[in-house]
Formats: structure tokens, C-alpha cells, sequence
């Protein structure tokens, strides 16, 4: 089922519950406290959102809430940080720009930064009541495979899409390959955590295995989680919009590829990854969660729980790091990448 269809259920059906809601962009830089904790700078860019305690490395034992000041998401009890690559534009000469981000449907005046659901249900059967678990402080849990360069390779990590946006609201089709075609509105990618949890560890050496997908179906369908990993838990799931529209009138790969590179080098698409820091302050998150709600302002009514506006949104960040040029036009990646096809391309 389509995302598009999805929203229209959730809107009619009081039952539903999601949590929908923006934080604007923190910090752009080459810095990854989950996967490479303290190095300065990590191998790629990434675009982090989130409670301003975010730094190069983040013991899981830091008191997220009480170590920030102040937090660039919507609900202002959420220090978590969520982040992603970035994208980078390929010129037919070789060189790279970096592709501004958007606020999103709702959020256009936020200052870039990513949309963040937090679904509590299978969102299209609204008979479904099942009680999903909140996440502990100290957890952590990365998706994707930054080496995948293959629709097979991706196939491991299925709902990790692009929408070529023709409208600021389309939805669908997604597709798990970047879009060759121009976007009229620019381009979306969604990433969506596992939803099952092994209920022990709060992360682990590759930050996915204390996690699973559901052992049949999807977490939409309301598939059971495995025994090996038997808590279910809210399904994260990110949505990043990209203003590819300000390159649509510049020249375009001949071979109908797209100009499209992630920070990383990957052009195909395929590597699209996210990353995942908790950082609610006490039961904040679990309270929501359990109010049957759809969206901020709902939810937030439904949990007393308090937003802040864009404004204050947007004015939560954190000094940069790493001491580079990550815009302008580039003739290499910062860290030194080039675009790469993979096996298919090159
Ligand atoms: C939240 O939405 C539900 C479903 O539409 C509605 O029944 C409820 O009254 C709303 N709550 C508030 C506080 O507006
Ligand atoms: C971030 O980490 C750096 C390097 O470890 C440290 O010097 C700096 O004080 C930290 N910043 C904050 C705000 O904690
Ligand atoms: C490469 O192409 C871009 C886009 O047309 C242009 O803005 C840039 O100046 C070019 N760079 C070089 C080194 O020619
Ligand atoms: C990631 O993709 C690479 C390249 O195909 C593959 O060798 C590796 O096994 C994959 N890793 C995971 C965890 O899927």
C-alpha cells in the first residue's frame, strides 16, 4: 500500500496513531558518534538533528536531556539525534555541490533538518491496538549498508526509499534506486528502522543486530517479531527532502543515470543508511506512544506534552567541528570520494 493511501487512512481513522513530527537541521559535518566515535573528522558528511549534547563522541551513559540546552525537534522533551548521509549534486564537469534541504509538508519553515514518525500501530488497520515499547537511554541502531551499491544488496534493508516528488505532497511511488528522472519538487528519502528489539542489548557492534524486522510481513502489517528479538517497538522512520529542482536546469548525465552522489561516493542510491541516538527525556516518549494520537499537535494534546515553535527550532545548534569546505563546487567529496556505480557502472 501507498504512502499517499496510508496518510488518508490515518487522517479518517480516529484509532490510528502516529507521531509526526519535524526537527530542524542542527549541524552538517563530517562527524558520526555511533560509528566512528571520536574521529575527527569521520569518513563522511552527514546532516544531524536533535538535542545540542551531540559531539564527536557521546558515551552511552551521557544524560542526553540533562547535558543539552536545547533541542531542534518539535517536541522539547526529545534530545535524541538522528542523522543521515548528505547529497551531493554531480555536475557533467565532474565537480560536486551539496543539495540544500528542505523543511517539509507542514514544516516549511523549518530550517532543513528531517521529519520523524514514530508509528505506534499498523496505521492502516485501526482495529489493531498492540502496545509498542519506547527505547532506553544508551540505545542506539544504525540502518543500511553505506557498501551497498546493488538492488540486492539493498533488498536487506526494504524500506529504505526515494520519492521523485513532482508535487510538495506526492508520496509515491517509492523507489530503492535514486530517481533519474528531474523532480519537479525535489526528492524525498525515507528511512525506516526495524521494529523488533532482543529486550538486553541497548546497541551492538554492527548497531543493527539488537535489532530485527518482523519474521513475516512488515511492521505495517502487523507481522510478529521473532523470538530472538521479541519486544516491539515503535517503527522510526525518517523523511529527508532534498531541493534537487535547483539543479534541473543544468546539464544531466547523457546515459539517463542520475547526477545524484551520496556523501559517501555511492551514486546508484543503494548505500542510503540512517542513524539513531535516544535521548526523550524520562518516560516522555513511552507516554506518547501510548496515547492512541496522530501528528504533533494531536499528540501532543493527547500526552500533554510540550512543542516548541519553528522559530525556537531553528535557533537550537551546535558550533561545527571539522574545519572544511563542504559546499561550494567541489572536485572531490569531502574525505575524498568519487561518485561510484558499483559493479554495474564503472
Ligand atoms: C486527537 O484526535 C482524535 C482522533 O481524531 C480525536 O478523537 C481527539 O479528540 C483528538 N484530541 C485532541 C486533544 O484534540
Ligand atoms: C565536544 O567534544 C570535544 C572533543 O572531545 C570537546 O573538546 C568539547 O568540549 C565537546 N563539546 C561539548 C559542548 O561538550
Ligand atoms: C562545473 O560545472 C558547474 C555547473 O555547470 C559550474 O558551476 C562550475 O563552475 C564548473 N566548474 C568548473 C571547474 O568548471
Ligand atoms: C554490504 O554490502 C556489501 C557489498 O555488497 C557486502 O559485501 C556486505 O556483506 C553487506 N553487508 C551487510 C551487513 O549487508
Amino acid at each position: 500500500m501507498h504512502w499517499t493511501t496510508l496518510l488518508t487512512l490515518v487522517l479518517a481513522a480516529p484509532c490510528s496513531a502516529v507521531v509526526r513530527f519535524h526537527c530542524s537541521q542542527l549541524v552538517v559535518e563530517r562527524i558520526d558518534p555511533l560509528v566512528e566515535p571520536g574521529s575527527i573528522p569521520s569518513a563522511h558528511v552527514h546532516q544531524i538533528v536533535g538535542g545540542n549534547s551531540f559531539n564527536v563522541s557521546m558515551d552511552p551513559k551521557k544524560d542526553m536531556p540533562a547535558e543539552s540546552t536545547c533541542t531542534t525537534c518539535q517536541f522539547s522533551e526529545d534530545f535524541s539525534n538522528y542523522w543521515t548521509a548528505v547529497l551531493y549534486f554531480r555536475a557533467q564537469n565532474g565537480s560536486y555541490k551539496r543539495v540544500p534541504q528542505l523543511g517539509n509538508n507542514q514544516f516549511e519553515k523549518a530550517k532543513g533538518g528531517l521529519t520523524i514518525y514514530y508509528m505506534q500501530d499498523a496505521i492502516y488497520d485501526p482495529d489493531q491496538k498492540s502496545k509498542v515499547t519506547a527505547f532506553q537511554p544508551g540505545f542506539r541502531m544504525f540502518i543500511g549498508n553505506v557498501s551497498a551499491r546493488t538492488i540486492d544488496d539493498a533488498a536487506r534493508y526494504r524500506q529504505l526509499t526515494y520519492v521523485c516528488m513532482d508535487t510538495w505532497t506526492m508520496r509515491a511511488p517509492e523507489t530503492m534506486a535514486f530517481p533519474t528522472r528531474k523532480c519537479k519538487e525535489g526528492i524525498m528519502t525515507s528511512i525506516r528502522f526495524p521494529t523488533c528489539w532482543d529486550g538486553k542489548n541497548l546497541d551492538s557492534p554492527d548497531h543493527m543486530s539488537h535489532m530485527s524486522y518482523p519474521e513475516t510481513g512488515t511492521f505495517e502489517s502487523g507481522g510478529p517479531c521473532p523470538a530472538t528479538h521479541p519486544v516491539r517497538t515503535a517503527q522510526v522512520m525518517y523523511e529527508v527532502v532534498w531541493d534537487t529542482k535547483i539543479f534541473n536546469n543544468l546539464e544531466w548525465p547523457k546515459d539517463g543515470s542520475s547526477p545524484f552522489v551520496w556523501s559517501f561516493g555511492d551514486a546508484t542510491g543503494f548505500g542510503t543508511h540512517g542513524d539513531y541516538v535516544f535521548g526523550w527525556k524520562g518516560n516522555a516518549l513511552q507516554r506518547i506512544l501510548d496515547a492512541p494520537c496522530n501528528f504533533y499537535s494531536n499528540c501532543s494534546a493527547e500526552s500533554q506534552s510540550k512543542l516548541q515553535s519553528i522559530d525556537a527550532m531553528n535557533k537550537c545548534s551546535v558550533p561545527t567541528v571539522v574545519d572544511e569546505n563542504i559546499d561550494g563546487w567541489l572536485t572531490e567529496l569531502p574525505g575524498g570520494y568519487q561518485a561510484s556505480y558499483g559493479h554495474s557502472h564503472e
